[in-house]
């Protein structure tokens, strides 16, 4: 497969880069900075780098760089500095997840892309009235207000969710939910859920961002994967030890 990948010099893009690789699949990337990336990793002959920032792309070039892709993964996040949480662009998650989805719509497939976005247990899957609790419902009002990123991831599984939708010709979506992302060098077990079952608020699990990248991986490389979670949220925790 050829797989575009989006957010690909942060620490999870990395691995899901290097997953998809391993697997012996064509991987292209737009990152601001190749130096993110290890020397290896850049050298990979099966990975095509394109230096810029996505949303500064003309629509052209993104449809073109994503004309011969079978899938897109999304890694973006805001950078956690003050200019990356209040700074522009405030959309970045929605407005490259809308862009390029806009760009595959152009172009014209023969059969649906696989989108699958990186996103977040704080936010909730709507087709499915997930409950929360009062407690979690006000935190996460103060989290839309004080933390403009958190509207951004929602708003990017909104677009997913309601524009694309569940029956586009063009385009099949997941939007993988990790709890509190932590780093571990390896795979280790981990549990997939169609919706949370501990709250992201109050009582958060972990994730590692390695498991992350496998489970995307998966998501794009393994049909009867695919086919069990295509059009949801799954929210992924590591498995308690
Ligand atoms: N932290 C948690 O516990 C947690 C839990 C659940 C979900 N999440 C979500 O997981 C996602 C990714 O997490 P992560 O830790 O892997 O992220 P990360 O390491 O911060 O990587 C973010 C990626 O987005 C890119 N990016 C940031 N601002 C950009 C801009 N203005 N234009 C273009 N690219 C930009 C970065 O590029 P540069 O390398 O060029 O900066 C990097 O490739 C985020 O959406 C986050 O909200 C986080």
């Amino acid at each position: 497969m050829t797989i575009l990948i989006v957010g690909a010099s942060g620490a999870t893009g990395k691995l899901l880069v290097q997953e998809l690789l391993n697997r012996g699949h064509l991987v292209k990337i737009i990152v601001r900075s190749a130096d993110k990336l290890s020397e290896p990793l850049r050298a990979n002959p099966n990975l095509s780098i394109l230096t810029a920032s996505v949303l500064d792309l003309p629509d052209a070039q993104i449809a073109d760089y994503t004309k011969d892709c079978d899938a897109v993964a999304s890694c973006l996040g805001h950078n956690l500095n003050f200019k990356g949480l209040y700074g522009q662009p405030r959309r970045l998650v929605t407005d490259a997840t809308r862009r390029i989805c806009e760009a595959i719509k152009d172009n014209g497939v023969s059969k649906p892309v696989k989108f699958v976005l990186m996103n977040t247990t704080g936010n909730r899957n709507r087709d499915l009235k997930e409950p929360i609790s009062f407690g979690q419902k006000c935190v996460i009002g103060i989290l839309r207000l004080l933390l403009p990123p958190h509207v951004d991831n929602e708003q990017a599984a909104d677009y997913l969710r309601t524009q694309v939708g569940q029956k586009d010709l063009d385009i099949a979506w997941a939007a993988v939910r990790p709890d509190t992302l932590i780093d571990q060098t390896a795979v280790s077990e981990y549990e997939i859920h169609a919706s949370p079952i501990r709250s992201a608020i109050f009582d958060a699990g972990k994730t590692s961002r390695i498991n992350v990248a496998h489970f995307m991986a998966d998501l794009i490389t393994n049909e009867r994967i695919w086919q069990q979670w295509k059009g949801q949220m799954p929210v992924i925790y590591n498995k308690a030890i």
